[in-house]
């Protein structure tokens, strides 16, 4: 595994513009977006990379119970037979081909602001992984409404808007969709307008109970006393400021390939979330 996702990696790591729009989607879905946290099978090392994308988690909520899809090229169990179109229409909207929207665990409202460059490299990066042909259970949707979240403002960004650092910071924040995690629910929904990165969302698992951090540039609750390099290690290596191992569902063993860059442009943006408690 280490072998295959290192040569993704080492052709990612060249300068942006070099890439090819195949490169730039390998590094967003398995550096940046994490889509193999929920779209691929873990097993006791990580994701299993010889099944890459063919499905992943089952979430059961009180509003449904969804798998995370097959979304290799595979034309009978996967995404091969949506078009170019349907697919990127998808991302940006969370509305399927055949009309029926998905339960709002796929991060949708986040990837709005996508930049047409990287809704090409996706969709260009998704077509060229194995198709795999495995079945996923069918979705169940419970509730009246199972569908809705609380809308994240993003409009699409350009190219020119990633020139700067923080929007370049505040784009790949989005589209790793931390602020999901690090804010807190509310009545109906996340709570983004007042409460944007004050953590203490729970997280139930085999690893127990954790409970997402402030992210905020409060001083002591959140991460105003940390330095750059301490933000960038609980990121990249899941190590918190004390020593401590953090806990999953967080991606840390994807966020480990993000560039130098990014990294820094994602600290400038974190620094900019106003202070909470
Ligand atoms: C936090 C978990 C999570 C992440 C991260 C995530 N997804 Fe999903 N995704 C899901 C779940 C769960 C479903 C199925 C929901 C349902 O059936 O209602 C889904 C559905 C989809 C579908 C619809 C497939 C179909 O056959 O209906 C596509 C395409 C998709 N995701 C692509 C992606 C891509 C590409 C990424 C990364 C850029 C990604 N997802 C990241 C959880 C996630
Ligand atoms: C799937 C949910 C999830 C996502 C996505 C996520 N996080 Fe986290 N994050 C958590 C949880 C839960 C913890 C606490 C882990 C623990 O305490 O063991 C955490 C911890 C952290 C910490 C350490 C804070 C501390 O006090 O130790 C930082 C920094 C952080 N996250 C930043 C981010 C950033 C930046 C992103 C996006 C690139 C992100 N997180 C994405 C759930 C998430």
């Amino acid at each position: 595994m280490r072998v295959v996702l290192a040569a993704v990696f080492a052709l990612a790591a060249s300068v942006a513009c070099a890439q090819t729009p195949i490169e730039r989607g390998a590094y967003l879905v398995n550096a940046v977006m994490a889509c193999n946290s929920c779209h691929t099978p873990i097993g006791p090392n990580g994701p299993d990379v010889s099944r890459l994308l063919s499905g992943g988690r089952t979430f059961d909520e009180p509003r449904f119970k969804v798998t995370g899809s097959n979304i290799t090229p595979d034309k009978d169990t996967g995404i091969g037979n949506w078009s170019d179109a349907e697919l990127k229409a998808f991302l940006r909207t969370g509305v399927r081909p055949n009309g029926v929207p998905v339960a709002p665990i796929m991060p949708n409202i986040f990837y709005t602001v996508l930049t047409a460059r990287d809704l090409d490299a996706l969709v260009a990066y998704l077509r060229s992984i194995p198709a795999v042909h495995r079945e996923t259970p069918a979705p169940e949707y419970r509730a009246k409404s199972p569908h809705e979240e609380a809308p994240y403002a993003g409009a699409q960004m350009t190219e020119a808007d990633l020139a700067d650092q923080v929007q370049h910071g505040r784009y790949l924040a989005t589209i790793a969709h931390c602020l999901e995690c690090h804010t807190p629910p509310g009545e109906a929904g996340h709570d983004f307008a007042n409460s944007a990165g004050r953590g203490g969302t729970v997280f139930k698992g085999p690893f127990g109970d954790v409970v997402s951090a402030n992210i905020t540039s409060h001083p002591t609750k959140g991460l105003g006393g940390w330095s750059d390099d301490e933000i960038k290690r609980a990121l990249t290596q899941g190590i918190s400021r004390d020593g401590r191992k953090l806990k999953p569902p967080m991606a840390y063993a994807a966020y480990a390939h993000m560039t130098a860059q990014d990294q820094s442009a994602l600290v400038a943006f974190l620094r900019t979330l106003p202070a909470r408690e």
